[in-house]
């Protein structure tokens, strides 16, 4: 007898042949219809027994959660709602869940609750489809890459330096926290620590993405961030994936056709090969908005959304001229913002730049040349002295998505600016070394990888695309 995913039965229809399956008892109804999923895809399996035929103890054994293995006959459904059924003739319970304490029931549970249930909330339609849609995603991103000629790179996590001297970091240290050595100055003595010296979780794999791509053209990142930031957001982790090309010889006009190509690319696959999990994300999306006011919901249904960010040109717009549109907007005239837009200089909020995505320009943004005592220190400094080439990709309903710039290769400017920002040089001289030697035009951005499973799955909250969030407080399972 053959087995089957439940994925497979549904696309080849063996009708007549004996088959086998395994899954999760989603409900039962009757005493005789079990719907059987197995997670390789969003349908269920309509598995029916002969309650007259089968033993009562084992029957009883049969509830939500339970884990069975199923063998019959694959045959045509006379029922509503699937074209194939099992008409089972064995089921073996490989393990019972106690309907009095199994806690995933078919019925509706809240994503707060179930984020309390996070090792068991995969089981249900919703974070399943999103964790298939997240998997997705991920060989998208490496297929983007390798078909164009980047060189997966894997930048280390436990690290010296903070790529973006921001500051916001989890130290990693093996000292004795009750008892460590001190120096002369009564501060703790790191040189004494596991790698001799100060180290943290990264924070951005770029400085050393940076160094590879100097040698091998063009590369890519993908791996697991920190950021110590107390931010309790929807849009924000402590622990994220991040997605950063970096490519020697590109100015920042090519940096930004490069994230817009690379965004639309893997946007179109999830269109191309989830087509069952959008259509269940799409609906769960606009049942959520039901519960909302009018003014609140979208437009658009996931699906167009998704479309129309792969068929419209990102909107490109200087900080400054995105400032003189705030500065004259509504919301802004109307003290709506809460944060008020009143100078050049000002860095921008997530209010400002959805106002700017939702309400101005509707459509995606690619907002460049911020004033550069707003960016981190590794950011071309331009032409006018006060302005670096960064770039930042704003999307409906997210916000800032995407993060990049043009790198400083001038080894001069270069230490100039760390100087003025009271850097160590001696912790960077390796960066500076790139500047030294063989220096060039480069640049990159990074990606926030969950903020793009949220655009492309609908979910409203960070905390439900990622398997184990951790923020603020919070480091369970
Ligand atoms: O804008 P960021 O801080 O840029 C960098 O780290 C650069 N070194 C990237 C580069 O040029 N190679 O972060 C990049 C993106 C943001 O646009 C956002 O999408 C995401 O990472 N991000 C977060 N996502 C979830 N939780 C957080 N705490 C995040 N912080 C940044
Ligand atoms: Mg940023």
């Amino acid at each position: 007898m053959k087995s089957y995913s439940i994925k497979e039965l549904l696309e080849k229809q063996p009708v007549g042949e004996p088959v086998e399956v395994n899954g999760w008892v989603k409900t039962f109804r009757s005493n005789r219809f079990i719907a059987l999923n197995d997670g390789s895809t969003i349908h269920n399996l309509q598995c029916v027994v002969d309650f007259e035929n089968f033993d009562e103890t084992l029957l009883k054994q049969i509830s939500t959660g339970a884990a069975l293995k199923i063998s019959g006959t694959l045959v045509e459904s006379q029922g509503k709602g699937q074209s194939v059924e099992i008409q089972s003739t064995d089921v073996f319970v490989h393990g019972t869940a106690d309907p009095e304490t199994y806690p995933i029931q078919p019925k509706k549970h809240s994503l707060e609750f179930l984020r309390e249930k996070a090792h068991l909330r995969v089981r249900t339609n919703t974070f399943s489809a999103v964790m298939r849609v997240r998997s997705a995603l991920s060989f998208a991103i490496h297929s983007y890459f390798q078909q164009n000629g980047f060189y997966y790179m894997h930048a280390p996590i436990i690290t010296g330096s903070d790529a973006e001297g921001a500051g916001e970091m989890f130290r990693v240290t093996t000292l004795d926290d009750k008892n460590p050595p001190v120096d002369e100055q009564g501060k703790v003595d790191y040189s004494e620590d596991f790698f001799g010296k100060e180290t943290n979780l990264t924070v951005s794999g770029q400085l050393e993405a940076e160094t590879y791509a100097m040698a091998l053209g063009k590369v890519y990142t993908f791996g697991p961030t920190f950021r110590a930031e107390n931010s309790n957001t929807s849009r924000h982790l402590a622990e994220f994936w991040m997605i950063e090309p970096e490519v020697a010889f590109n100015d920042l006009d090519a940096n930004m056709d490069l994230a817009e190509d690379f965004i639309k690319w893997i946007i179109q696959y999830v269109l191309d090969n989830c087509g069952d999990d959008l259509e269940f994300l799409e609906k769960r999306l606009l049942d959520e908005e039901k519960s909302k006011p009018q003014a609140e919901r979208s437009e658009m249904s996931l699906t167009e959304k998704l479309k129309f960010v792969v068929e419209n040109n990102f909107k490109r717009v200087s900080y400054t001229e995105a400032i003189d549109i705030l500065r004259n907007s509504k919301p802004n005239k109307k003290k709506k913002f809460q944060y008020p837009i009143d100078a050049w200089g000002a860095d921008l909020q997530s209010e400002h730049e959805r106002f700017l995505v939702e309400k101005h320009f509707k459509c995606p943004v690619i907002l460049f040349d911020y004033p550069a005592n707003i960016k981190a220190f590794y950011m071309r400094l331009n032409e006018d002295g006060k302005t670096v080439r960064a770039m930042d990709v704003l999307f409906p309903g997210i916000g800032e998505i995407v993060g990049g710039s043009q790198r400083e290769e001038r080894l001069d400017v270069l230490q100039d600016k760390i100087k003025a920002l009271n850097i160590d040089e001696k912790e960077l001289w390796w960066y500076l070394d790139l500047r030294r030697f063989g220096t060039a035009t480069h640049s990159g951005f990074g990606l926030g990888f969950e903020r793009m499973v949220q655009f492309t799955t609908g979910m409203g909250n960070i905390r439900d695309v990622i398997p184990y969030p951790r923020t603020p407080q919070n480091a369970e399972f």
